[in-house]
């Protein structure tokens, strides 16, 4: 299949209306979309992405009124996220229609929506009118991509079509919180931070938290992690000069002394979230061995980050593809 990158709305919609499958650009990665309601074309994401049969995808919306067609009753906790936080970097877990596919939601009797605060994004999903299944457009159990080019080397010859648009501003996938039961709980830590949340909804939890041992079916998934090994460091300067060679850095300091095969310094803990997925695929590039990340102080996004990193240093005493557990 020939994979056609295009800054074109309208033929992206056209592709998505036929049941195609189009990459697109989102605030927070990029994300590879199905006509929702078409169980056919949603299968095709499983199929491009390998990913497994019981991770269920995100809705995406433009308007609150597409939403009245995924779920019965969003609920009050839901209405008053929805109006703090959409569009933006968050996705609620509903109770799904008996409309939504069995695919989209791997057969659970909730649906995840989210409404993108994107203009690329946004533009697509008021003009296709539908709403938008999609997870992240990386192969499964790769660093989720936020740039077009990563899309592209995951994906060219598995879809139809790639749409750019503008860099996504997060890096970090959303966060999700499960609005289905009678507390509203965190499955997924992202830019939209708890301390946010607990302003509009004070009652929310963590999940996997106390007694508290859901999550959301993706958390059991490899994730986020290159093929090289992620260590985690308080400092640059505790990874010695000989070990560096063949090696990358990413953080908020300067390393002093030898330079690392690649390194990124980042001014600010927003700009290492929006470029750690990126710097990850780097280091894969230059095959290098290990990539050495600083530790960042766990609030607001910075927990989100270090969540991230935290997964990403644990992927690899995960067992590969093939053994159950693995690869999300
Ligand atoms: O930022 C994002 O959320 C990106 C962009 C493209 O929107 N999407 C994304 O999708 O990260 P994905 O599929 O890579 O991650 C979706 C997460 C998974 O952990 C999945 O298990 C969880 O959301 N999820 C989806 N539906 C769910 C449901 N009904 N109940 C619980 N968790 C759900
Ligand atoms: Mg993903």
């Amino acid at each position: 299949m020939q994979t056609t990158v295009t800054t074109s709305i309208r033929r992206a919609a056209g592709i998505l209306r036929a049941g195609g499958l189009v990459a697109f650009p989102t605030e927070t990665v990029y994300g590879l979309g199905a006509h929702a309601m078409d169980e056919a074309a949603v299968a095709g994401i499983f199929e491009a992405k390998a990913r497994p049969p019981d991770n269920p995808l995100i809705v995406h919306v433009a308007h609150r009124s597409m939403i009245e067609q995924l779920t019965p009753d969003p609920g009050d906790p839901a209405r008053r996220l929805m109006d703090a936080f959409f569009p933006g970097p968050v996705t609620l877990v509903l109770p799904a229609s008996v409309a939504v596919p069995r695919n989209v939601t791997a057969g659970l009797d909730t649906v995840a929506v989210r409404m993108p605060d994107h203009p690329t994004a946004h533009a697509l999903l008021a003009e296709v009118e539908l709403p938008v299944a999609a997870p992240s457009a990386n192969r499964s159990g790769r660093p989720s991509p936020t740039t077009w080019q990563a899309v592209f080397e995951d994906m060219n010859g598995r879809i139809p079509c790639i749409l750019k648009g503008r860099a996504v501003r997060v890096g970090l996938e959303s966060t999700v919180v499960d609005c289905s039961g009678r507390v509203p709980k965190v499955l997924r830590l992202g830019a939209v931070s708890c301390e946010m949340l607990r302003e509009v909804c004070p009652e929310i939890r963590l999940a996997g938290t106390g007694d508290d041992t859901s999550a959301s079916p993706g958390m059991k998934h490899r994730h986020y992690a290159p093929r090289a090994q992620v260590v985690l460091v308080d400092h640059a300067d505790d990874v010695s000069g000989a070990d560096r060679g063949d090696a990358g850095f990413i953080g908020l300091h300067r390393p002093a002394g030898r330079a690392f095969a690649r390194q990124t310094v980042c001014s600010s803990v927003t700009m290492y979230a929006r470029r750690l997925f990126s710097f990850f695929r780097s280091c894969d590039e230059h095959r290098l061995r290990v990539v050495y990340c600083e530790r960042v102080s766990p609030e607001g996004l910075g927990r989100a980050l270090m969540d991230r990193l935290v997964r990403a240093e644990a992927a690899h005493s995960i067992p590969p593809s093939g053994s159950g557990t693995a690869r999300g």
